[in-house]
């Protein structure tokens, strides 16, 4: 990048108008200008040929790819919070900074969380297919369509960073009690503000809660994290939301589980396989056992705009030789 030259950034998808439209005056742009995702061979030509690239969850950006990358390459400004599409080691071995687009989805991706723990709670799903199905219910009665009462029910919550912590303020207002898993105790002033328990031990979390919300990132550490046999300890009445990312559970397990009536229902934002489901999974969720959501927790129109301002930020930032606020390290 030398002083007074444009940078060529490459944006790998579509993104908001507003933001395209900031960034040509700011940039060198090149825009994808189809709505999908780029193929291997279009990523290729692009890390060929920018300064920037602006890659979304669904570009892997592994060390392969990474060896086309030619020297201008400096910056890869993740559209996203997440960044497990990204081999950050092989980027840095190659001198790439590589950003994410931190905070901005927090409180869009806590409130999807809340909506499942409800729609689970309450059969949200399953009453509205009952009235477009049938054009009528049976009527009012004392036992119809009768969910589970929230308040005074125990939220477990995996990775209490900040949508965890943002799921916790939602969960509080509606009654439930607080516990977590975390690598480290958040801060006795939070833990008091949420009347949170902490759980060094996840074994030891899992059988005490009703609901359990995944909301720790992805990485190889927690590849997973949920396996068959940490899900066989949670209550056969449990239900376990997941708006991070699929990989975290082991996925063929927790259907097993679901069959065999040992964990009581999910609402999945993210899917291990996606954008494809196991056929499974749609059988269940047919049935009412599980509510599926095509990975739209953070899709808000505000959340895509602010995450746009974020990536101009990082790039700006780093054109300007200072370190970008959103940088992640090895
Ligand atoms: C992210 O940015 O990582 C989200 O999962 C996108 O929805």
């Amino acid at each position: 990048m030398t002083e007074n030259s444009t940078l060529v950034v490459a944006l790998t998808r579509k993104l908001p108008e507003g933001i395209e439209k900031r960034m040509a005056e700011l940039f060198d742009l090149i825009a994808h200008r189809h709505d999908r995702a780029m193929t291997r061979r279009e990523l290729q030509t692009a890390v060929e040929t920018a300064d920037v690239l602006v890659p979304t969850l669904s570009d892997s950006i592994d060390a392969e790819l990474l060896s086309h990358a030619s020297p201008r390459l400096k910056l890869i400004a993740q559209y996203g919070a997440g960044t497990d599409n990204i081999d950050i080691d092989a980027a840095h071995r190659a001198g790439i900074t590589v950003t994410n687009t931190s905070n901005v989805l927090n409180e869009d991706t806590a409130d999807m969380t809340m909506a499942l723990i409800l729609a689970g709670q309450r059969r949200l799903v399953e009453g509205s297919r009952q009235l477009l199905s049938d054009g009528a219910w049976p009527g009012w009665s004392p036992d119809f369509m009768l969910g589970k009462r929230l308040s005074g029910k125990k939220l477990g919550i995996l990775g209490m960073g900040r949508i965890g912590t943002a799921v916790a303020r939602r969960a509080r207002a509606f009654g439930l009690e607080i516990h977590y898993h975390n690598r480290s105790p958040v801060s006795s002033k939070t833990e008091t503000e949420l009347a949170a328990t902490y759980w060094d031990s996840l074994d030891q979390m899992l059988p005490k809660v009703d609901i359990l919300s995944v909301n720790c990132p992805y990485t190889p550490a927690t590849y997973h994290l949920l396996s068959r046999r940490r899900l066989s300890l949670m209550q056969p009445e449990a239900f376990l939301i997941n708006t991070a990312r699929g990989e975290i559970i082991d996925e063929p397990a927790l259907i097993d589980l679901l069959e065999q009536g040992k964990i009581g229902g999910a609402g999945l934002d993210v899917f291990e396989a996606q954008p494809t489901l196991d056929p499974r999974l749609v059988r269940l969720a047919q049935e009412n056992r599980v509510i599926l959501l095509p990975h739209m927790a953070s899709a808000t129109r505000e959340a895509r705009i602010d995450m746009g301002e974020k990536v101009i930020i990082n790039i700006r930032t780093f054109m300007d030789g200072h370190r970008p606020p959103d940088r992640i390290l090895p």
